[in-house]
Formats: structure tokens, C-alpha cells, sequence
């Protein structure tokens, strides 16, 4: 077949911003502001896996000139992994182009990536279906009341990012003062609404999904144990824990793929992350996260329909460590991303 793959490299992502805000300085934007980009690594491995299996396999970067060149290369199929940066449409831009061109695509459409980048949108969605979510309040900016009502502890973080975009250690707050500071200067940083979410104590588990309709699939599920983080960080998977004190050299043990926990316990997960998947109309893949409040009831914390897919063992990115675990190689796992598609849309 032929495949477009679609991606934001990191340098693309730069550039970007560039022609966005005219000059730049590296050292101006805050630390994590590309931590979405792909990797040439990433980029290549799934262009590596597509042509393993004997697809014909052209790159393009989802800037500005990416319509033109979807439309010129007219691909049988678009295999998406672009995040975008700017706002809380950008993972929908390439579905969108493809939507205009008339090209089938891998993954969710336009508007199901853009609810769930946008958390508290998401969670209003859960909400509406019954589907256990932490409690919330959102804050916009230039809005900041004197006073918060919350049931503390909480957590703050930006309501239109991923890779843990301004979740650090210190965002679980305990009080109003602790909170009014942080919320303030989460705003100051990443410019958009901000969460204050209830703190969910219990275990944590990632959970990947693929497959449509009837067919959708739970792949095994993966815990993550905060035992091991630096004495004193917070139980949460962090930027620090994702970025920082997780290397290649040192890499967090922090992850059990499958999970060790009851049939109990893994029925009501996939129950769970099912309904979700299907509420949202995801399609093809998705990772979402889930953790336990103290009555031991389990809530969903935020869907991935873009999943992130580093291809380094090492580098613990959760989508590929659940498939291999299910027994598939990287390029398997992208390649039944490439089946589940071509089924949903018919193609040979
Ligand atoms: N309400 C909550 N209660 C407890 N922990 C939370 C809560 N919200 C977030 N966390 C912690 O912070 C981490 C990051 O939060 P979240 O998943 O919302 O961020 P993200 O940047 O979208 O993550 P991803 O890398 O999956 O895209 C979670 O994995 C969890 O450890
Ligand atoms: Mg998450």
C-alpha cells in the first residue's frame, strides 16, 4: 500500500514556532515546550515498520505545506502520528486535511482528538456517561478568583497538554494558598486554562486499547509503582519521572507490563477503559490512563488517542511495552494499526 506517515518532528515543531513568533531563542521557551515532537528515531521506526511489511512509505511534516502534499501524493492510506503545538485543535489538523481529501487515515477523527486533548472537556463528556473521573475546576486566565472551594489534595496541570506538559513534582497542592500560587503561575507558563483535579491516592495503570467495534481489544494492562522515584517526589508520573529521572543509562523501574492484579481488579479496568473508548468513538488506538480513588473505585484520569510509541524498549513508552507484551515486535504493532484502519475503511 501506499502510505503517507504524518508526524512533528521536534526540528519541524521549532520551526513552527519560528515562523510563528518571527525570531527565537531555544533558551526563551520553557523546558518542556516540544516534548510532544517526534523523534527522528520514532519517525523512522514506524517508517522502518511500514516498509518491513512492504508498503511504500513517504514522509511528511504536518506544517503548513502538508495539505499540498497529501493531495499531491494522493496515499491509499495516512498512518497519523502528528501532535501539532499550537492550540486545542492541533492534533486534529492532518485528520481534518485528510477529512477535506477524501483519504482514509489511522486513528481518531478531528473531533475526538480534540475533546480529549482538551481534559476538562473530556472529563465533562465522562461525566455526562457515568464514567468515574476525578473532580474538577477549571481557571482561564486573567479569571483567578481570591478564593478556591476544593476538596484538597489536588493536582494542577494545563487542560490541552500530554507528555506530562507542565505536571510536575510540585503541582499536587494541598491547600487554597498552595493552589491560587501554582494555578497562577501554570497560566503565566503555558498560556491556556488551567485544572485543579481532585488527587486520586490509589494505584495507577496505563491501559492500551486497539481494534473497532466489537473487535476492540485491551492489551495488557501496565501498572506503574511510584516505590521507586527519588525519596520525597509525589506519587505521579511527572515530567521528572517521564523525562528526567528516567534515562536510558538509568531507566525508572517503575512499570510491571502485565500488571499483577486481581481478575477482579483487571475486569472492572477493562470495563472501564472499553465504555470510554466507545463513548468517545475512538477508533484503531488509544492509551488511557487510569487510576484508583480510596473507596477503591476505579477513574479515568485522560485518553491518548495518539499514542505515544517511542520505539526504545528503554525509553518505557507504554503503548509499545503493552504490545510487546501481547507478543507483537514494533513493526507488528504498527502494522495492526495499519490493519485495524484499512478494515474500518474497507480497504484490501
Ligand atoms: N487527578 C489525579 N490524581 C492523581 N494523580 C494524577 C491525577 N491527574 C494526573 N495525575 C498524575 O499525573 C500524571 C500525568 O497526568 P496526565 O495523564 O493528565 O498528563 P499527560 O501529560 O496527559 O500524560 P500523557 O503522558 O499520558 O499524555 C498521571 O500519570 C498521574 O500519575
Ligand atoms: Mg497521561
Amino acid at each position: 500500500m501506499k502510505i503517507a506517515l504524518t508526524c512533528s518532528s521536534k526540528d519541524g515543531l521549532l520551526q513552527e514556532y519560528k515562523n510563528r513568533f518571527g525570531h527565537c531563542a531555544k533558551e526563551n521557551i520553557p523546558a518542556d515546550f516540544f516534548a510532544e515532537g517526534d523523534s527522528f528515531e520514532t519517525i523512522n521506526a514506524v517508517k522502518q515498520a511500514l516498509t518491513s511489511k512492504g508498503h511504500d512509505v513517504i514522509g511528511i511534516e504536518a506544517d503548513a505545506q502538508a495539505g499540498d502534499k497529501l493531495a499531491e501524493a494522493r496515499p491509499e492510506l495516512v498512518f497519523n502520528i502528528a501532535e501539532g503545538l499550537f492550540g486545542d485543535f492541533r492534533e486534529s489538523y492532518i485528520p481534518m486535511l485528510c477529512e477535506r481529501l477524501g483519504l482514509p487515515y489511522t486513528g481518531s477523527d478531528p473531533l475526538t482528538l480534540a475533546i480529549c486533548l482538551n481534559k476538562a472537556r473530556a472529563k465533562e463528556v465522562m461525566m455526562c456517561y457515568n464514567i468515574p473521573t476525578a473532580d474538577f475546576k477549571l481557571f482561564y486566565p486573567n479569571e483567578l478568583p481570591q478564593r478556591i472551594e476544593f476538596d484538597f489534595p489536588a493536582i494542577i496541570k494545563p487542560v490541552a497538554e500530554g507528555s506530562s506538559k507542565g505536571i510536575f513534582d510540585d503541582s499536587v497542592v494541598t491547600d487554597e494558598r498552595e493552589a491560587l500560587e501554582k494555578i497562577s503561575r501554570n497560566l503565566a507558563t503555558y498560556r491556556q486554562p488551567v485544572l485543579l483535579e481532585k488527587f486520586l491516592t490509589g494505584e495507577e495503570f496505563t491501559v492500551a486499547v486497539w481494534g473497532n467495534g466489537h473487535e476492540a481489544e485491551v492489551l495488557p494492562i501496565v501498572a506503574i509503582s511510584y516505590k521507586e522515584l527519588p525519596v520525597g517526589a509525589q506519587p505521579i508520573y511527572s515530567y521528572e519521572a517521564k523525562w528526567i529521572w528516567d534515562t536510558r543509562d538509568k531507566p525508572l523501574d517503575i512499570f510491571q507490563c502485565p500488571a499483577r492484579i486481581s481478575q477482579r481488579q483487571e475486569e472492572k479496568i477493562k470495563v472501564l477503559v472499553l465504555s470510554a473508548y466507545r463513548i468517545f468513538g475512538i477508533r484503531d488506538w488509544c492509551r488511557i490512563d487510569v487510576r484508583w480513588d480510596a473507596s477503591g473505585i476505579p477513574h479515568v484520569l485522560e485518553l491518548n488517542p495518539l499514542p505515544g510509541i517511542l520505539p526504545n524498549p528503554e525509553d518505557n513508552s507504554c503503548f509499545p511495552k503493552a504490545a510487546r507484551t501481547a507478543g507483537y515486535s514494533y513493526a507488528d504493532m504498527i502494522n495492526k494499526v495499519v490493519v485495524h484502519a484499512a478494515k474500518r475503511y474497507g480497504l484490501k
